[in-house]
């Protein structure tokens, strides 16, 4: 029987800097689904890594003393750490230098030129380093980038254009129809009203600085690197092999709210320039904030995901993520809430259920669960729990996990299976086959 197949991605991170809580939290979303639907005997690749190019990495490279790929190499060591020690089960991590990647964008950038849709022009506007992204004068905020609150650049420089505008209509009809192509639906609309007349025309290239994908055509340009970015999804699953698209039918992106814009209109556009149809879905998480306020380095408030899970443990960070924020919204980091939740939830409610009934079975049964029908795990709703988890609905899965470890509990408290050790063995061995399985 051929295998349903489920395609996930993260966004790729920029190696800018070292890792921090937000991109650890999109990689355990991502992973706890990967892991989900392997677990349910589909044919699952997970695919993560990092995105390599741009103006920020060359100067960021220039102030260490580094080559951009030197820099690079010597970066990307801690997301490979993160992914490690938060037991991320991604099948490919990407870099988009690996050789491989560089083809396919490559191709596909000298596919759409040779179409028509790619055309030399001369660009000038308003430039945010940090997102490695142009803004026009209405998407500005007081003369900032609305992501990070700094000021803008101009630039001016020959440069390449993408007839996104094109496909404006195609797009707009695509989300019109598909329930599942932005996810949670509360941010669709937003994106769909952009799209009416926002779509125009994208500078796909720069001269101003060297590190990135040279045009294949014209050396004197790199490819803009969010063009080039996106086709990680493409070059990861190893397009254009036939292969791919097995995988492609199934796609969903883990990205945070920030970047839907990219992940919709130009994604959506270089596909369908391509021949290919839009990803299925694109699911846009909330942020991670700290007391209410986005992390920032100048405030200190950046907090190292490695740190913690020296300190708390893996799983303990996964948990807490997991359960504390409705996936989608924003949510709230405190190392305080961490902890509660470590000792009432996984200490207490979980842990002490396993000690003790482990513990009991090891001394009254030598350490065999005794045989019989297990009525309790009814109680498990496990099918609610699995179409919450298919509809994205992590926290309200665990919520339903956590129902029936706590009706456990209360089964055994009131059971009080040590009581009935020496007394009555039948209904012991009844107790402790109930809350093992
Ligand atoms: N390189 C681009 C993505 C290209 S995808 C083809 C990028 N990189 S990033 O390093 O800035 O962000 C990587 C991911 O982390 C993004 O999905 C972003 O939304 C997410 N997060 C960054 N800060 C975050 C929080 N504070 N909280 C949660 N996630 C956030 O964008």
């Amino acid at each position: 029987m051929v295998k349903k197949t489920f395609y996930i991605t993260t966004a790729i991170d920029y190696p800018s800097g070292k890792p921090h809580l937000g991109h650890a939290y999109e990689k355990i979303c991502a992973d706890v689904l990967a892991r989900w639907h392997r677990l349910r005997g589909e044919d699952v690749f997970f695919l993560t890594g990092t995105d390599e190019h741009g103006k920020k990495i060359q100067t960021k490279a220039k102030e260490s003393g580094l080559t951009p790929k030197q820099y690079v190499d010597q970066m990307v060591k801690s997301f490979k750490e993160l992914c490690k020690e938060l037991n991320i089960s991604h099948d490919r991590f990407i870099r988009t230098t690996d050789k491989d990647h560089e083809k396919v964008s490559q191709m596909l950038f000298e596919n759409a030129y040779k179409k028509g849709e790619i055309y030399k022009g001369f660009y000038e506007g308003k430039y945010c380093v940090d997102c490695e992204t142009y803004y026009t004068d209405r998407e500005l905020e007081n003369g900032c980038c609305p992501v990070h609150q700094k000021e803008v650049e101009t630039l001016k420089e020959e440069s390449y254009f993408f007839k996104m505008g094109k496909y404006e209509k195609q797009i707009i009809d695509f989300h019109k129809k598909s329930k599942v192509s932005i996810l949670p639906l509360f941010r669709k609309n937003e994106i769909q009203n952009r799209l009416r007349g926002g779509l125009i025309d994208l500078s796909v290239s720069r001269t101003s600085f060297k590190w990135g994908i040279p045009v294949p055509f014209d050396k004197k340009h790199v490819i803009y690197v969010w063009f080039d970015a996106l086709i990680n999804y493409l070059s990861g699953i190893n397009y254009p092999k036939k292969e791919y698209e097995k995988y492609w039918d199934n796609v969903i992106h883990i990205i945070g709210k920030d970047i839907l814009w990219h992940h919709t209109a130009i994604w959506d556009s270089i596909l369908l320039s391509a021949g290919i149809k839009p990803t299925k879905t694109v699911f846009a998480h909330g942020f991670i904030n700290i007391a209410g306020e986005k992390m920032s380095k100048s405030r200190g408030t950046v907090v190292d995901p490695l740190e913690l899970t020296k300190k708390y443990g893996t799983d303990t960070l996964r948990y807490f993520f997991m359960r504390e924020i409705p996936f989608g919204d924003d949510g709230n980091f405190s190392e305080e809430a961490l902890v509660n939740r470590h000792n009432n939830e996984l200490a207490n409610d979980l842990g002490n259920l396993l000690n003790r009934t482990t513990n009991m079975i090891n001394k009254y049964f030598k350490g065999q669960v005794p045989k019989g029908k297990n009525e309790l795990i009814n109680k498990l709703e496990f099918e609610k729990i699995d179409t919450a988890i298919e509809d994205l609905d992590i926290n309200s899965a665990l919520s339903d996990i956590w129902k029936f470890i706590n009706q456990c509990n209360k089964y055994i408290n009131d059971a009080k299976p040590w009581e009935l050790a020496n007394k009555d063995e039948k209904r012991l061995s009844l107790v402790l086959r109930l809350v093992n399985n």
